[in-house]
């Protein structure tokens, strides 16, 4: 790893002017589908937090942040296949309209496990906000009301998205050099 992460990328696939012209895009959707409703934003940690920060700051409504934290990689770069919920939302659910924001759908088992336990909470709706959809074999099926970006198969890194938990604070989204993989 170079001592400064921007060396660690072989190219830039999002630059930072695309992600904040598309995240202001999704913001401006989302507060023209929202009006008037009561919106809970519920961003998955860790990723998703540099998406959800400037997402929220895009969407012109009262809205209420909260978090969970789910986990199904680990530090290895393939999904165990097991989803892990470390820490859920403390706000009230029911009744009201909540949004779940990720940063990426891979294999689509995260996103898909998140839904699945809103299911049984009596939410008014439950919509997914996604900045990439990965184009990768076998996702599962989720029904992502926003999708940023289609995202080809790459080893990606940046704006939440990490390698071995370094990387989110690049400001861009980016391939990671092969070496350092
Ligand atoms: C990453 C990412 C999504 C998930 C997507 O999380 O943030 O939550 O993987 O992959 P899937 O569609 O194959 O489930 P990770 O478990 O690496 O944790 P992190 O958010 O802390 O980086």
């Amino acid at each position: 790893m170079a001592a400064n992460v921007h060396q660690d990328v072989e190219r830039v696939l999002f630059a930072e002017e695309d992600l904040s012209r598309r995240v202001r895009e999704m913001g401006a959707q989302i507060s023209a589908d929202y009006a008037g409703k009561d919106l809970l934003v519920v961003s998955i940690l860790r990723g998703a937090a540099i998406f959800a920060a400037d997402l929220v700051r895009a969407i012109e409504l009262p809205l209420e942040m909260d978090f969970m934290a789910v986990s199904s990689y680990g530090n290895d770069t393939k999904s165990s296949g097991v989803v892990r919920f470390l820490k859920d939302v403390t706000s009230c659910v029911e009744g009201r309209h909540v949004l779940i924001v990720e940063d990426v759908l891979d294999s689509g088992l995260t996103l898909s496990s998140v839904a699945e336990s809103f299911a049984a909470r009596n939410a008014a709706s439950v919509e997914m906000a996604v900045l990439l959809r990965k184009n990768v074999a076998n996702q599962a099926h989720v029904a992502c009301r926003y999708v940023g970006f289609e995202c080809p198969d790459e080893f990606i890194v940046g704006y939440g998205l990490d390698y071995a938990e370094r990387y989110r604070n690049l400001p861009f989204i980016g391939v990671l050099k092969r070496e350092l993989r």
